[in-house]
């Protein structure tokens, strides 16, 4: 049995009602670990006043954003990683780096634990405990929220009776999580997929610019490494652009997706940044990559996304995936211009000193270097089989 946990601590109702319940329950000491990976407006004073007046012996909070934006959102970029084709991956992607976390804190503290306040049918208990076991295997992982049968009613109660400090005790409609990448709604009117998402669920899109205007991505190695010329870090231009592009009210997602334990829940997300990363990362590809390598790159990424989704970030496929990924990089260098008005943002432009568009082949001008007589031989040859069944099978007909 376990002595000593350390909690991933959100300050909000769960986890602050799972450090007593743990405590008084399972007689252990209770460790509280906020990471901060860009979650909106988090005062971690107040974060940690709460956890310790919860009762926990030790209130930590460790500022992960330039980490997580490096380490976590870089690759998913550089994979262009969107579950089932939409979803930048927000959630699954800051489990890892919050459980690198737990795990370090764990071992720093003598915790012989873990633990989390996920439920039981979601997708981040599963990343959770899965990132968990590949980090530390003799970690017990504690699961009071998925086990304890009590309702919001009942946990608001048992606050009370504790003296557990909560944030507000209004009617809590929507479970939000967020962070550098994006920010997911989900639950209230929502669950019924047909009604639309109440305008007040949108954060980061607000629509509030009226003025069209041109971003231009720089991007060193697929790592984008400026905005309008000036240099930033991987978390500055997250932040730039979820500003940005957010302003001109882009970014929504809408869609009912497929969790791993196998329910469909309808999700809403904001993800302006992620998205427009995404579309300039894959833009700037095009130019970069050589015709087979960013084809078989795209068979690979919506695979790669799934084990990111499926709580597989620290898997051997997921790594060796990686070092494809980063090999596929190496002349992804260049820019990419975004045209923002308002509900839209494309790319307008983009532009790498590894270009492979080559002028004097693609031109129809004069300057057409282009050997247009070796087509008709390749065309010939091309279709040689197609040529050859049409002449004895072909023509046979359905028969
Ligand atoms: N459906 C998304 C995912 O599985 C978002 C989960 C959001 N988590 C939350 N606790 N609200 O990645």
């Amino acid at each position: 049995m376990a002595k000593r946990v350390v909690l991933a601590y959100s300050g909000g109702l769960d986890t602050s009602v799972a450090v007593r319940w743990m405590i008084d329950n399972l007689g252990v000491e209770v460790i509280a670990l906020a990471v901060d990976v860009g979650q909106a407006a988090e005062d971690y004073d107040v974060v940690k006043e709460r956890a310790r007046a919860a009762g926990a012996v030790e209130a930590l909070v460790v500022d992960a954003k330039e980490e997580y934006a490096a380490e976590y959102c870089m690759p998913a970029l550089a994979a262009n990683a969107l579950y089932e084709n939409r979803y930048p991956l927000v959630s699954a992607l800051s489990r890892p780096v919050i459980v690198k976390h737990l795990v370090a804190a764990a071992r720093e503290h003598g915790a012989d634990a873990v633990a989390h306040g996920c439920t039981g049918k979601g997708n981040d208990q599963v990343r959770f405990e899965v990132s968990t076991r590949a980090l530390n295997p003799d970690l017990e992982v504690i699961a009071p929220v998925r086990g304890w049968g009590m309702t919001r009613e009942d946990s608001i109660h048992y606050a009370y009776d504790h003296d557990i400090p909560i944030v507000a005790t209004k009617e809590k409609v929507y479970s939000i999580d967020d962070n550098i990448w994006g920010r997911a709604i989900e639950c209230g009117e929502m669950e019924d997929p047909w009604n639309v998402p109440p305008p007040g669920v949108w954060l980061l899109t607000q629509p509030t610019a009226t003025e069209s205007v041109d971003v231009v991505v720089g991007f060193d190695a697929g790592v984008p490494a400026s905005v309008d010329g000036e240099g930033l870090t991987p978390l500055g231009v997250i932040e730039r652009l979820n500003a940005v592009v957010g302003s001109y009210g882009c970014g929504r997602i809408d869609m009912v997706e497929n969790r791993r334990v196998g329910i469909k829940s309808r999700e809403t997300y904001e993800c302006p940044g992620s998205l427009a990363l995404i579309l300039a990362h894959r833009d700037l590809e095009g130019i970069c990559l050589e015709r087979d390598l960013q084809r078989e790159k795209a068979r690979l990424e919506p695979r790669y996304a799934e084990l990111v989704y499926d709580g597989l970030w620290f898997s051997p496929l997921k790594q060796a995936l990686d070092a494809f990924i980063a090999e596929s990089q190496r002349f992804v260098t260049g820019e990419v211009r975004l045209h923002l008005s308002p509900g839209s943002c494309e790319v307008s432009g983009r532009r790498s000193p590894h270009s492979l568009y080559d002028y004097a082949l693609a031109t129809y001008d004069a300057a057409d270097e282009f050997r247009h007589e070796d087509s008709a031989g390749f065309v010939r040859l091309w279709g040689l089989s197609v040529e050859t069944w049409a002449g004895t099978q072909g023509h046979l007909g359905e028969a």
